[in-house]
């Protein structure tokens, strides 16, 4: 499926999910208001993937949620994944609010690792909030709901995050989200390639494949078994879906591919996983799912 941000922030690029191989959709991380997001340029194309500090631009929360329940009164057996990205914890329990009053009974996604917002630090390097913020949110909040996480790069940093998320009923984790603050610069003009935030911004697409899959298997290591994984990053073919999944994702998004390609990648994705599983003698996903093997 699409990672959250790529081709589904307005219905046309939704209705092109639906009608595409994508085995399900994220519709943009929504604010309580429609936001213009950052000045341009603020995405750029990199040979092994791309930049970005969108600044969550979005329709607000009130659209996407016409979308999803419009859609589950045609679709009632898919289900969806509703993505939210307050800019403070107060944005964040007034959607969560609305969606838990709401008949909307897909997945909601709670982001909270947007890099992009100048002057608001990514909720998921902070512990202490991350707590906060799940404690609040599971006082009242009773539909499935994941986190949308930040790279984290110490072993100690996944024990303490794991430790955290193992005390909330979560549906899902989704790791990662872009590697944050990057800085793309063109040498000729000695120029910072992006306008917001003196061209920082996260990073996607290939090169950042081994940060994703390290997130997903030490996540799968320490989280209790009752709370999925959604791999992303890194994904341009089938082989990287297929370690996603040895790495122990119960599902795979794709980001920055998904916006070079569009719709059609899921096919190829789709065909070329199923090569790599008939090579290897696989007939499920359960087959190999989770079960990376390690030297020592
Ligand atoms: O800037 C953005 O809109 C990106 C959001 C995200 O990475 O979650």
């Amino acid at each position: 499926m699409n990672a959250a941000g790529i081709r589904c922030a307005t219905t046309d690029d939704l209705d092109n999910l639906i009608t595409s191989n994508a085995g399900a959709y994220v519709t943009k991380s929504a604010t309580p208001d429609p936001r213009v997001g950052n000045p341009s340029p603020r995405m750029k194309g990199l040979p092994n993937g791309s930049i970005n500090a969108m600044g969550l631009p979005n329709h607000g929360l009130d659209y996407y949620l016409d979308y999803v329940l419009a859609d589950q009164k045609k679709r009632p057996d898919r289900m969806n994944f509703l993505s939210v990205a307050g800019i403070t914890l107060d944005d964040n329990l007034q959607m969560l609010h609305t969606i838990q009053d709401s008949a909307f009974n897909g997945f909601t996604e709670l982001n909270l690792s947007c890099p992009n917002v100048p002057g608001k630090p990514q909720v998921g390097y902070d512990f202490g909030r991350v707590q906060e913020v799940l404690t609040a949110v599971f006082d009242f909040f009773t539909k499935p709901l994941g986190v949308k996480l930040p790279p984290y790069f110490d072993m100690a940093h996944f024990d303490q995050i794991a430790a955290i998320l193992n005390r909330y009923p979560l549906a899902f984790v989704n790791t990662i989200n872009s590697v944050g603050n990057g800085l793309v610069i063109n040498a000729e003009t000695e120029t910072a390639v992006l306008k917001p935030k003196g061209g920082f911004g996260g990073i996607g697409g290939a090169s950042i494949k081994p940060i994703a899959l390290a997130n997903v298997r030490a996540l799968r290591l320490r989280l209790n078994p009752t709370i999925a994984i959604i791999g992303t990053g890194g994904v341009v073919n089938g082989q990287d879906v297929f370690e996603h999944l040895l790495c122990g994702a119960d599902m795979v998004q794709i980001g920055s591919k998904f916006g070079f390609e569009g719709t059609p990648l899921f096919d190829r994705l789709n065909q070329e996983l199923s090569a790599i599983m008939a090579t290897k003698g696989y007939t499920s996903i359960a087959d190999f799912k989770g079960k990376l093997k390690t030297l020592d």
